[in-house]
């Protein structure tokens, strides 16, 4: 886990005043499936998740078929799932993953969804647009099997 990013967020909240906003230090994979009860997610996003580009590392990836199952559980049916990356090969995963599972349906036409407005642009992103990546927005609507 990146502790400092979590304390950057706290003290930003903080400053901001936001009140409604929990973080959870935990592997998330772990956190959806038991931190959170069924269906009980409107919105679930996956912005830039560690690419492990190299061949070895790639069955690290998050968004891999078991994330489809946990994320389905989750989630509400008519609920969206996000995802963004700017990772060519990770977004072409994703797409596949999220294409094959049952229980999400696209919710774009075209190759790629369209950049969400509500994405904030960060750090990460914008490191990824100065060396000339494509970044790739995916909506998916979860659906009732
Ligand atoms: C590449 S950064 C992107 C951060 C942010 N979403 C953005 O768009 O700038 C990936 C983040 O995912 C976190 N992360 C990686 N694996 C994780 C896991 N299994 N559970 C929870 N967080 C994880 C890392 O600590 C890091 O903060």
């Amino acid at each position: 886990m990146f502790t400092a990013g979590l304390a950057r967020t706290m003290l930003d909240a903080h400053r901001e005043g936001v009140k409604n906003l929990r973080l959870v230090e935990a592997n998330a994979p772990e956190a959806l499936e038991h931190l959170l009860p069924a269906e009980s997610v409107d919105e679930l996003w996956v912005f830039f998740p560690d690419p492990w580009h190299k061949n070895k590392h790639t069955k690290r990836r998050l968004v891999a078929p078991d994330f489809a199952r946990i994320a389905a559980r989750a989630i509400r049916p008519g609920g969206t799932l996000r995802l963004a990356t700017d990772w060519q090969d990770y977004a072409d995963q994703m797409r596949d993953v999220l294409d094959e599972a049952p229980a999400f349906e696209r919710a774009f036409t075209g190759e790629w969804a369209e950049r969400f407005e509500g994405r904030v642009l960060t750090a990460f992103e914008r490191k990824g647009l100065r060396v000339g990546r494509d970044i790739r927005d995916l909506t998916y609507t979860r659906v009732s099997p």
